[in-house]
């Protein structure tokens, strides 16, 4: 079996004593508490990364999470309190930034279309800063900043077109793609931005994609990035923040992403003597490796051609690989023997749809109606990206710390999944 960064060496989730332990608590202990399917989070996890990425930067950096790929309350708070910022792209994610208490002097708002409502949000809220990805935008919060009587501190998001050599799915920063202002006219919006009422540019950004896997495509983004810097500081435009993005990637299967202390020596070797503010936007490298995703195995079915593995979690509950056939490694929370016969099997959840397949012809030891499994790697866009297809009840999230765990987002009740919605009038 292969093994992301969770279960190598890492004490956060382990088998001890033939079974699946996340710091200190039984995955199985939680599955009958909580029942299945249900996420995991391990706090240690958390902090030892958000620690490692702050002491590769030697401190010297705002680490704003990417709220996108984990947004529970309890997530949030937990890096708040260790000094992490939150990178957010919707009025929700703000929302969800302030209640848990992240100070504003470390959000940064993103997002290619954020409207007048989530503009004046973000300024009511006085964020650190905005990215702003197009012209119009630029415009529209000049407007909603003089309403308001607030200044912006803009970042003008760039795209360097670079490919990132991922997924085409999450790669961000190629000149096709949606995202940013192409380089060349950056500096034509960033004069414009100096004249314009309200505004007041402090940066550049740029994100060319996520699940990264080497340094190459970071540094001739960031090169890229830093040269236009220097071109508009000639011309006397003062830049003083540089905002460089997400997508470390991470080990899911066998990947050898850098090291954290690989990727700040680059970045470090590139700004150095600039006095620049530098900020990043990990999600992934941050929480991808902290969550499991646990389910119940509900029957195995042999068909001629395969056998299938049918779990209660699905496809609405882990989208990863429905959509971008993403590996997640897949254990049994009981240590199976360590001469237990490899099987091929189809792992699937009870979604109609062919799609709802987490892995095709996986080599499991043997598994029954009943065994828990977990899928690795979830904690960074799985229980987000989690929705109701299939009017599956919205997948709990369970948080881990020493040897407590709480549940941080409680399974609705039927009534609840069905209180949400109206008949129209008339049809009573
Ligand atoms: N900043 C911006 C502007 C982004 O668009 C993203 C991710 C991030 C930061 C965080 O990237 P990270 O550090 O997590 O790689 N659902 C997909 C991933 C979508 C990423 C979208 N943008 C997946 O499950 O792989």
């Amino acid at each position: 079996m292969s093994s992301p960064d969770n279960l190598a060496g890492a004490p956060d989730l382990a088998y001890r004593e033939g079974a699946l332990v996340m710091e200190e608590v039984g995955v199985a202990a939680m599955a009958q508490r909580v029942g299945t399917p249900f996420y995991a989070y391990s706090s240690a996890y958390l902090e030892r990364r958000y620690r490692a990425f702050m002491a590769a930067f030697g401190g010297e950096a705002l680490l704003c999470f990417a709220v996108k790929a984990n947004s529970n309350l309890g997530v949030l708070r937990h890096l708040g309190r260790l000094g992490a910022g939150a990178d957010l792209v919707s009025e929700g994610e703000l929302r969800r930034a302030l209640a848990a208490a992240i100070p504003a002097n470390r959000l940064i708002f993103s997002g290619v279309g954020k409207t007048e409502a989530e503009l004046g949000a973000a300024l009511a809220a006085d964020v650190h800063q905005i990215n702003i990805e197009s012209e119009a935008e630029l415009s529209l919060l000049s407007e909603v900043a003089k309403r308001v009587g607030r200044t912006a501190r803009i970042a003008i998001r760039v795209n360097p077109d670079v490919d990132a050599n991922t997924h085409a799915k999450i790669s961000t920063g190629r000149s096709g793609d949606k995202f940013g202002i192409d380089l060349a006219r950056a500096p034509e919006v960033l004069r414009r931005a100096k004249e314009l009422p309200r505004i007041e540019p402090v940066g550049l950004a740029v994100h060319i994609g996520s699940q990264i896997t080497s340094l190459a495509p970071f540094e001739t983004a960031f090169s890229r990035v830093i040269d236009l810097l220097k071109a508009l500081r000639s011309e006397g435009i003062a830049l003083t923040r540089l905002d460089l993005g997400g997508g470390l990637g991470i080990r899911y299967k066998d990947e050898t992403p850098p090291s954290v202390e690989d990727y700040a020596a680059l970045v470090m070797r590139l700004t150095r003597g600039l006095r620049l503010e530098l900020a990043f936007e990990q999600g992934r490298w941050i929480a991808g490796n902290a969550g499991i995703l646990v389910s119940r195995v509900l029957y195995v079915k042999e068909s001629t051609a395969r056998r299938f593995v049918i779990v209660d979690a699905a496809m609405n509950d882990l989208m990863r690989p429905a959509l971008y056939e993403a590996w997640h490694e897949i254990v049994p929370v009981a240590a199976p023997e360590s001469k237990a016969p490899l099987a091929a099997v189809d792992v699937v959840g009870p979604v109609c749809e062919t799609a709802d397949v987490f892995a095709a012809g996986r080599l499991l030891p043997p598994l029954a109606a009943g065994d828990l499994v977990a899928f690795l790697s979830a904690g960074a866009y799985g229980a987000i990206m989690s929705s109701g297809y299939n009017s599956r009840l919205l997948v709990p999230e369970v948080m881990v710390h020493g040897g407590e765990f709480a549940v941080v987002r409680p399974r609705p009740t039927y009534d609840e999944m069905l209180a949400q919605e109206r008949v129209p009038l008339w049809l009573l």
